[in-house]
């Protein structure tokens, strides 16, 4: 025999509250099977009238999302309205009143989600949030309870889809960047504020929430080193291939004896790794666990379909620990609220990694080793080379480099020497080079 059916309040009806809505009405039956009750939305708030597509049927519309957190008989709250205000009112007001909460806002949760999750814990309701990172792609489920028994070492990943469909689109067929931008707003992937997407911030959000459910430490966006797309220039990407590289926006959370890394950048990727080849909106996180090794979670990272099937999961979730003990849950961010480690953040500067390096060298006797006498005084060790043939009528000729790891400091200090270098024109060009391995 079902129990009584579970009732559901949307905040927001768009790409994402629309795809949640059709999920559940389109799946119901199966949905019925796995939770053991039937899930119903009673209630949708929505500034806009939802479009014709979304599935309404037997729901309250109304405009007031404050009405949906105040109503006594909405059990549990899905937030898809995203940002930070109202949503973080929005959603310490349901858990005040008892009620459990799906989000997909991974703004929210990045920078709120400390005060969010202990207000919850207090309160005995779980808040849920798989939506927030890599769209489709149970990465948080996997990290939390599918890697439990591992230490985890580093996670990686292309967590933007709409970075990954512009750099996709721009390298294959050559299309404009604003024009690219344009089609992934309108197939519904990009944020509210596109910059989020392009300047990184949406990876860096998604980054902050991994790092902590990897390694047991609060959510620190604020310490979240970040690079966008902006900085990628078609010829790197050429050069790039040269050296048997793609290069790929990604955010890297990695344990080391100092610190914990946690970066976001364009990076160069051996072409040989799957990761490598993920390519339009797709995403794929690599975790590397001492017991499991590298594991690789591959999916649609946006879009109205593939983020509906991430909190309509969370939903079931939900529905199936309604009647369980709160202590007895899984905890938000996998390991317990009381067990949060105060591991420090490494500053960028303290980071080491690989590079490469692109500059615009005179053509004359003694340039190159000017520029590799500076890196030889910073330690940094060359392993391979190219010089370019001169790019339209510029005398200069581009010389690319890739590196040993290095510190950073190090590095910038190189690259503020080669720059004073009167041989040397205008700035040198480094991304971050990762095998992965
Ligand atoms: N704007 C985000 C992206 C949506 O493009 O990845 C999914 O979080």
């Amino acid at each position: 025999m079902l129990l009584n059916a579970v009732k559901i309040g949307l905040l927001g009806l768009g790409t994402v509250g629309g795809g949640v809505a059709n999920v559940l009405s389109g799946n119901r039956k199966e949905i019925t099977r796995r939770a053991g009750r039937e899930i119903v939305v009673t209630h949708a708030a929505t500034r806009e009238p939802p479009t014709a597509d979304v599935d309404t049927d037997g729901m309250t519309v109304l405009k007031d999302a404050w009405a949906i957190v105040e109503n006594p008989d909405i059990d549990v709250v899905v937030e898809l309205i995203g940002g930070y205000e109202p949503a973080r009112e929005l959603t310490l007001k349901a858990i005040e009143n008892g009620k459990h909460v799906v989000t997909a806002n991974k703004a929210l949760i990045a920078l709120h989600g400390n005060e969010i999750f202990a207000a919850a814990q207090k309160k005995g309701v779980t808040v849920a949030f798989e939506a927030a990172v890599a769209g489709g792609i149970p990465i948080i489920k996997a990290i939390r309870e599918g890697l439990a028994g591992n230490h985890i070492d580093w996670v990686a990943g292309i967590i933007n889809g709409t970075g990954n469909f512009i750099l996709t689109e721009m390298r294959d067929k050559g299309r404009d960047f604003a024009d690219v931008l344009a089609e992934a707003q309108a197939l519904g992937y990009a944020e509210a504020d596109p910059t989020f997407d392009v300047e990184g911030i949406d990876a860096a959000h998604k980054l902050t929430i991994l790092a902590s459910i990897a390694f047991g430490i609060p959510l620190q966006f604020d310490k979240v080193y970040n690079e966008g797309i902006g900085r990628i220039e078609s010829i790197d990407v050429r050069y790039a291939e040269d050296f048997g590289y793609r290069i790929k926006h990604l955010g890297l959370t990695k344990r080391t004896a100092a610190g914990i890394e946690l970066r976001v950048h364009p990076t160069l990727i051996p072409n040989r790794r799957l990761i490598a080849n993920v390519d339009g909106v797709m995403n794929a996180v690599l975790v590397h666990g001492d017991a499991v090794g590298p594991t690789l979670y591959y999916g649609a990272g946006a879009g109205r379909n593939p983020t509906a099937s991430a909190v309509v999961a969370d939903i079931i979730d939900v529905v199936r620990a309604l009647t369980t003990d709160p202590g007895n849950r899984v905890p938000h961010l996998a390991f317990q609220a009381d067990a949060l480690a105060d591991t420090p953040i490494l500053p960028m500067a303290e980071v080491e990694t690989a590079y490469y390096l692109r500059m615009q060298a005179e053509d004359r006797p003694g340039v190159l080793a000017g520029v590799t006498r500076i890196l030889a005084d910073q330690g940094i060790s060359i392993e391979a080379m190219m010089q370019k043939p001169p790019m339209d009528d510029d005398e200069a000729l581009p010389v690319v480099m890739l590196t040993h790891r290095v510190r950073e400091a190090q590095m910038d200090e190189a690259i503020r020497r080669i720059e004073a270098l009167e041989s040397i024109r205008g700035h040198v060009t480094r991304i971050r080079i990762e095998t992965l391995n």
